[in-house]
């Protein structure tokens, strides 16, 4: 079994990768668990462009063929039996880098038909997605921020055969709040 863990934090060693790290430690306790983790901020690439290259007729393609930078990692990611993806919250949604990824990862899957939404994904897999954010649950629940969960629980509903959303709430800004002003 694949585990692949897609970090969309830009900071190293910090509360995303913390989260991460503890979702693989619990992975890799399966005997025939294999994982890696992978960083997408040190890569130069943009998101879906909105070729439709993936959709062309008679050769649709379930993998992204814009930008190399990121096709090693899409490849990964396809072939995992496990995704898990982790990103800080930033303005109440994933960050930039995460949001590309996930484009780049999901719009080649996305089939509509008559009928509603379908998938195309290559095969079935199992995803987590991780979100670590400094608001606390009630900060998210009062200014009705639930939006970004709900629908990342529709398209991944959607294209994974299960998938599971983890919130880990007030996470630290800096480690040296005294040099920062956020208030
Ligand atoms: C640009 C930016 C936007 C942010 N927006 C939010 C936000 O909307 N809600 C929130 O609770 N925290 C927000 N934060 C805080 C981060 O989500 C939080 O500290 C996160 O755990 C950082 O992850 P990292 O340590 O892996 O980088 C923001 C931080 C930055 C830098």
């Amino acid at each position: 079994m694949d585990v692949l863990a897609v970090n969309g934090s830009p900071r190293r060693h910090w509360n995303t990768e913390t989260v991460l790290e503890h979702a693989l430690a619990g992975a890799a306790q399966f005997p025939d668990a294999r994982t890696e983790s992978l960083y997408l901020y040190p890569m130069k690439y943009s998101g879906c462009i909105g070729c439709y290259m993936c959709k062309q007729k008679g050769k649709p393609s379930g993998l992204c063929r814009f930008e190399a930078a990121l096709t090693p990692i899409l490849e990964k990611a396809q072939k995992s039996d496990v995704l898990l993806i982790g990103t800080p919250v930033y303005f109440f949604t994933e960050s930039a880098g995460t949001r590309a990824f996930i484009e780049r990862l999901l719009y080649p899957w996305s089939a509509f038909h008559a009928d509603g939404y379908g998938t195309r994904r290559p095969k079935p897999m199992m995803a987590g997605l991780f979100y670590t954010l400094a608001g606390t649950e009630e900060s998210v629940a009062e200014h009705g921020h639930r939006h970004f969960r709900d629908s990342t629980d529709q398209f991944f509903s959607l294209h994974f055969s299960h998938h599971e959303v983890l919130l880990a709430y007030e996470t630290l800004h800096t480690n040296t709040y005294n040099k920062f002003e956020l208030n």
